[in-house]
């Protein structure tokens, strides 16, 4: 912790946002690094063999640094000039994974209030979070504004989460929260935002998925985990991506006070990673998508035996 608190990269004000977020997990001083790539060196098949197929993070210098929305979306004028002022939801704090905590102080506003007080000069924490981009949607027009990747040039539309969609903050976090399918390169546009991960093989996997899911940390309830387990801490800078894989519990808080705007673009995940039945995460996903009584109930099983067959497949190749 004391490395949290005296680390000269994180600006004064956003200490205690870190504590809150951070301090509770053992290990947290000596946190693990997360392997680094540079995108100009970085091949497709490198970057799903490598770490897709093999379900571990890695960030990617410069994936993003050639986006036209790199040095556009740093203005205010821009956001006027190429958005509507349609009605959005503004958040003055964190996000949050309740709806209770989330939904505390939301304010429906036009875009160009909620972009003026974004960019206004105060200390307020301001947040318009998973705001979705598409062809024909209102933010369409910004889309143009991000032109893929050089190591990932095509990709399959994800399962579950929108392709893209983009958070737009000034001092706000993000809680303690998994992906519990999809693949997701987290993409810092403006801003620099630190991330601590934890990896899917930690101990008590269901007791820790449920303090964190229920945010537990944010009334000081203990966290009953005395050993190291083992966190991963990153700074994901201006121009770089995050690869972030399913089932890490995962937290992400901007390093200073200034406007910042994250893209998080998601794909389909490879078969084998969804039929891992030794995964608790793997699992859970199965338990929550066939209960209550729906359609997947019917179809999960299916999908169960295809990715668990890819699995075995897949483990049985690399061992021979
Ligand atoms: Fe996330």
């Amino acid at each position: 912790m004391n490395d949290l608190l005296e680390n000269k990269t994180i600006e004064d004000e956003m200490i205690p946002v870190m504590n809150r977020f951070l301090s509770f997990i053992p290990g947290i001083s000596k946190s693990l690094a997360v392997p680094v790539v540079y995108a100009e060196n970085l091949t497709k098949k490198e970057f799903i063999e490598k770490w897709v197929s093999r379900n571990k993070p890695c960030l990617v210098k410069n994936a993003v640094l050639h986006w036209p929305a790199v040095q556009k979306w740093k203005h205010q004028e821009y956001w006027l000039s190429q958005c509507d002022n349609f009605d959005i939801n503004v958040y003055p704090h964190q996000n949050f994974n309740t709806h209770e905590r989330q939904d505390a102080g939301k304010e429906v506003m036009p875009f160009h209030k909620a972009i003026e007080r974004l960019f206004s000069d105060n200390e307020d924490t301001v947040s318009l979070p998973a705001e979705h981009i598409t062809e024909n949607g209102r933010f369409a027009k910004i889309k143009a504004d991000m032109p893929g990747f050089t190591f990932l040039p095509e990709t399959e539309n994800p399962r579950y989460y929108q392709r893209m969609r983009f958070f737009s903050y000034r001092r706000a976090a993000t809680g303690w929260h998994y992906h519990g399918i999809d693949e997701t390169l987290m993409c810092q546009v403006n801003g620099t935002k630190r991330v601590a991960l934890l990896s899917p093989e930690i101990p008590k996997p269901a007791y820790i998925t449920k303090y964190l899911n229920q945010e537990n940390y944010l009334n000081n309830e203990p966290f009953n985990v005395q050993h190291d387990i083992n966190p991963y801490l990153v700074d994901v800078e201006e121009g770089d991506a995050l690869y972030i894989p399913p089932y890490w519990h995962h937290v992400v808080v901007p390093v200073d006070g200034k406007v910042g705007f994250t893209v998080a673009f998601c794909w389909k995940s490879p078969l084998h990673i969804l039929g891992d039945f030794s995964n608790y995460f793997v699992r859970a996903l199965y338990k929550q998508g066939m209960w209550p009584l729906n359609i997947n109930t019917f179809f999960m099983p299916l999908l169960g035996c295809y990715a668990g067959t890819s699995h075995l497949i897949r483990k049985l190749s690399r061992r021979v």
